[in-house]
């Protein structure tokens, strides 16, 4: 080797570990580089599945890679939450959470091998999702006051299907059954996409479910909508009535689904994350969609990581009083 070469070389040696001493951000390539996993802790064809399909297929055109959905399913999504909890924190998994995995189940499960604010990154708020009281086709009661009176003379024999304890269907119909003060039989499976299915069939009775899962059968007539439980009347069923038009405004529920990271994420892929979250929820196609299916979406103001981070909390001490440890 003669001296310009050893020059050189020597040279590039330096150049190389003064490269690797610069921070691991600096030397990787702008985010995202690959596929980006986004767990859904419910079955396919539920309204997390659905409400995360829609949004993140806008997300990806914005990113330059595909968003892949894996449904990770159990314990009231718990088992998935805990997993996205444990990813390696670089961007490339994600969590479409919820009212159930971020808030309801810290008081329903004293041992959650996770916590929603000290162990994610909240990325961005995707859709309010209002509840609504459902049964199957031919359950007798014709109205809620019906409902009430016939599930209160027939506990032993109803029962309510949910997606697991921790789960919206399961907390939101805990509180039904609280302000009716009845103990039902509770039927779980891994989402309300298959609960859904049962009570079509009519192997379950009745079901709290977000709207996003129901619109489609109600409007085609294979399931009964008693009520929804919220203030106002919801445009995509403007012939469903609320609980308090219908004689049960106690019961107000409204869930929410929302995109979180492990923590520890870097805050410029927070960012990027969601700018493009933000992006898609003021597309128009992916508003026509979130809305034909009744989903809230959230004001400008309402889609930072800050405002989630609000909502988590707040949603957390909002539901500890309310519900109590499983098994209890
Ligand atoms: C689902 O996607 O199956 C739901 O969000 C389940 C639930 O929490 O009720």
């Amino acid at each position: 080797m003669n001296l310009h070469s050893r020059i050189l070389a020597a040279g590039a040696l330096a150049a190389l570990a003064g490269l690797s001493a610069l921070p691991a951000q600096a030397q990787s390539p702008a985010y995202p580089t690959r596929a980006i996993t986004m767990i859904v802790p419910f079955a396919a064809g539920g309204p997390t599945d659905v409400i995360s399909r829609i949004v993140t297929a806008h997300m990806a055109q914005t990113l330059g890679q595909s968003i892949i959905i894996e449904n990770v399913v159990g314990a009231g999504g718990t088992t998935a939450t805990t997993r996205a909890a444990r990813a390696t924190n670089d961007g490339y998994t994600l969590i479409t959470g919820h009212m159930g995995t971020h808030a309801a189940s810290v008081p329903l499960y004293p041992k959650l091998a996770y916590h929603p604010e000290k162990d994610f990154e909240p990325i961005a708020l995707l859709a309010g999702t209002p509840i609504l009281i459902l049964a199957k086709k031919d359950f007798a009661p014709k109205d809620l006051k019906e409902f009430a009176t016939y599930v209160k003379a027939n506990v032993d024999k109803v029962n309510a299907a949910h997606a697991g304890v921790g789960s919206v269907s399961h907390v939101s119909c805990e509180l039904l059954n609280s302000v009716l003060e009845i103990k039902p039989t509770g039927v779980p499976f891994n989402g309300t996409g298959p609960a859904m299915n049962a009570l079509v069939g009519g192997q379950v009775d009745y079901m709290c479910d977000q709207i996003v899962n129901a619109v489609p059968q109600i409007k085609g007539g294979t399931i009964k909508a008693y009520a929804i439980a919220t203030p106002e009347r919801n445009p995509s069923l403007p012939d469903v009535p609320t609980t308090k038009e219908a004689g049960l405004p106690a019961f107000q529920a409204q869930a929410w689904n929302a995109i979180f990271a492990p923590k520890g994420t870097p805050p410029e892929v927070i960012a990027k994350l969601n700018a493009a979250a933000v992006k898609a929820l003021d597309d128009e196609n992916v508003r026509k969609r979130l809305l034909d299916l009744g989903s809230v979406i959230p004001p400008t103001a309402e889609r930072t990581p800050a405002s989630l981070a609000a909502l988590v909390k707040s949603e957390i001490a909002k539901w500890t009083p309310v519900v109590k440890p499983a098994g209890n």
